[in-house]
């Protein structure tokens, strides 16, 4: 007779802002749904995401680039602590930096991130002026897989919404923060729950 197996899917969370995805992936799959945030890097002393993970008992490690010989030294140092931390799936929620090939090569097909547009419409920054600017009636939120491209890996989950006539970017960010701290989470535990089987 074989017990059960109970797996749990290590997360670790990239951050380097405010947080608020973090804030959601803690208050909605941490320690349910087979999920566990294992730690929170940031490459950004100071940066709100800490306090947040401390505040939930996970722990941080910060990673600034002035602290290493250049970005791929220390990309490989926080993939140095990931495999400490036996992390299964890496999340970026607003980490800012751009991630080294050997990083991605570290993890291809474990990473993923959370975009405020329509993938592959309006990558990198300002992707909500920029839907704006473009005179879009609708944008989005997109969670993709992580390759060495900006915003380009495959799409994992994506969720529509209009952008009204004189919408400032303000307003359409608020909407699209609401739908990330829903889509990205749903995200984490479908992954999971495919892995966990
Ligand atoms: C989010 O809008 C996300 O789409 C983008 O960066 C922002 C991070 O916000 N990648 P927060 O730090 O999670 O509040």
């Amino acid at each position: 007779m074989s017990l059960a197996q109970h797996e749990i899917t290590r997360v670790a969370v990239l951050a380097s802002g405010e947080g608020s995805n973090l804030q959601a992936i803690l208050d909605v799959v941490h320690k349910k749904h087979g999920v566990e945030v294992v730690c929170v890097v940031s490459d950004k002393l100071g940066a709100r995401a800490l306090e947040r993970a401390t505040e939930a008992g996970v722990p941080t490690a910060i990673f600034p680039v002035a602290e290493f010989e250049d970005r791929r030294a220390r990309d490989m140092a926080i993939a140095s602590h990931l495999r400490d931390m036996r992390t299964d799936l890496v999340v970026l929620a607003g980490y800012m930096a751009i991630l080294s090939e050997e990083f991605i090569g570290a993890f291809f097909g474990r990473i993923i991130n959370v975009h405020p547009s329509l993938l592959p419409k309006y990558p990198g920054l300002r992707a909500i002026e920029q839907a704006i600017e473009a005179g879009e009636n609708h944008t989005g939120v997109t969670v993709h897989y992580v390759d060495e491209g900006v915003d380009t890996g495959d799409v994992i989950a994506q969720e529509v919404i209009g952008i009204a006539p004189g919408e400032t970017a303000e307003q359409v960010a608020e909407r699209i923060h609401e739908i990330e701290h829903q889509l990205l989470p749903e995200v984490i535990a479908q992954i999971a729950a495919s892995r966990n089987g």
